[in-house]
């Protein structure tokens, strides 16, 4: 696993952006997994600025859902899906047909989680999987405890999570306490898996995911298990790593 501590939130988006890049000069189709909640904003942000002025052209790029709320209409403002398509998808002039996700308003939400992880492989996998990091050391929404080997399925929202969320919403009750997420083994699939965690709030979970056991305990821990792991942190979520 490959560590890099950037000096704040907007260096690390444009550090990653730039991986991005890269990965779509080299294979313009490649498919990109994203994350939703607040620290990816400035990767999403710097990627457009890159696209806007010609630096990169990421018009045949391909883009997946890590997760999405269990319950909400498919058009509610803060389902994942709408979240995506308003921050990633639009901004990089992409449309509909170039964006796939997990359909959380499905009757048969089983049968949704493994059509989901079945278009995943017939899309020739994930290229580049971005990650955040739950105070708690979740990744997508596998929350501790969950099986390294997981794979997309139903899970339930700890409080924790749901309190982290509801600054999306107009109240606490409106927060789903259910999502599908792709499985800790779903997300090391993904040829490469670029973490980012900023704020001294996160400080803890980084140092027990990156420096601590591998552990369902630390959801995130299962990235030193993944040949190309990277994390990037800024100097507040990395102060307590050793
Ligand atoms: C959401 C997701 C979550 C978030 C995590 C951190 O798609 O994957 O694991 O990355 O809850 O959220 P923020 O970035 O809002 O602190």
């Amino acid at each position: 696993m490959e560590v890099v501590i950037v000096p704040d939130a907007v260096a690390g988006g444009e550090l990653i952006a730039e991986a991005i890049a890269t990965l779509v000069r080299r294979k313009p189709d490649a498919l990109l997994g994203v994350a939703t909640g607040s620290t990816p904003l400035p990767i999403y942000e710097a990627l457009a600025a890159k696209v806007r002025s010609g630096a990169v052209d990421a018009s045949r790029a391909r883009i997946c859902q890590l997760d999405e709320y269990v319950g909400l209409p498919a058009g509610h403002p803060e389902s994942y899906r709408s979240v995506v398509l308003r921050e990633v998808v639009e901004p990089l002039g992409l449309g509909e047909q170039s964006f796939m996700g997990p359909d959380g308003a499905a009757e048969d939400v089983q049968a949704a989680c493994e059509a989901y992880d079945r278009a995943l492989r017939e899309a020739g996998g994930v290229d580049l999987q971005l990650l955040g990091i739950g105070t708690d050391g979740h990744i997508g929404f596998n929350e501790p405890c969950s099986s390294l080997a997981s794979r997309t399925r139903i899970k339930t929202l700890t409080q924790q999570t749901r309190e982290d969320n509801a600054r999306f919403f107009d109240s606490l009750a409106e927060v789903p306490h259910h999502v599908i997420t792709q499985g800790i083994g779903t997300i090391l699939e993904a040829r490469h898996l670029v973490l980012l965690a900023t704020g001294e709030g996160k400080a803890d979970a980084v140092a027990h995911a990156v420096e601590g056991p591998v552990a369902a305990l630390v959801p995130a821990s299962a990235l030193q298990l993944h040949p190309h792991a990277t994390v990037v942190v800024d100097e507040a979520a990395a102060a307590k790593l050793k």
